[in-house]
């Protein structure tokens, strides 16, 4: 394995949370749930540990720097989970950078996107991504762990 952030040699997998996820809790509870965007990191980091997994958590409003953590990932993690948020159905840039950095990704949505609006059923990360989990709220970033653990165990 690849990953040089943590000492006990698990491997490590960055999840990137796009645009506006740092208001979850308050933003539009009906559609995102009440949990938080601490409160998923929190359950992520001890699924993580319990599935032998460690992660690297992190958000941005700002695409260049979503761009930028996955130009820098490759030496330092096993893989991607990605909420890009809005910017999965605008981003061909952040696509592109996924594309070029030879790791397996696990896209998520914690809204079934496939049931809103007409313009969040495409979305340009699912084209690079090995695989998608929509529709299951926060629970779905466990559930992206899981497929992950496969992934890089196969
Ligand atoms: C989202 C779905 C997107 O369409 C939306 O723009 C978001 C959140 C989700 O997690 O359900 O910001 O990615």
């Amino acid at each position: 394995m690849a990953n040089t952030l943590n000492a006990d040699d698990r491997p490590v997998i960055l999840i990137l949370n796009g645009p506006n996820l740092n208001m979850l809790g308050m933003r539009e509870p009906s559609v995102y749930g009440s949990d938080t965007l601490g409160d998923i990191e929190a359950a992520c980091a001890e699924r993580a540990e319990a599935i032998g997994l460690a992660i690297d958590f992190r958000q941005s409003n700002y695409e260049g720097e979503l761009i930028d953590w996955v130009h820098e990932t490759a030496a330092q993690h096993d893989g991607i989970i990605i909420n890009a948020g809005g910017l999965s159905h605008t981003s061909i840039a952040l696509m592109d950078a996924l594309r070029t950095c030879s790791l397996p990704i696990v896209e998520v949505h914690l809204s079934n996107v496939f049931g809103r609006e007409a313009y969040r059923h495409h979305s340009y990360i699912s084209l690079v991504a090995s695989g998608v989990i929509c529709g299951f709220g926060g629970h779905g970033y466990l559930l992206a762990l899981e497929a992950m653990a496969k992934l890089i165990n196969t």
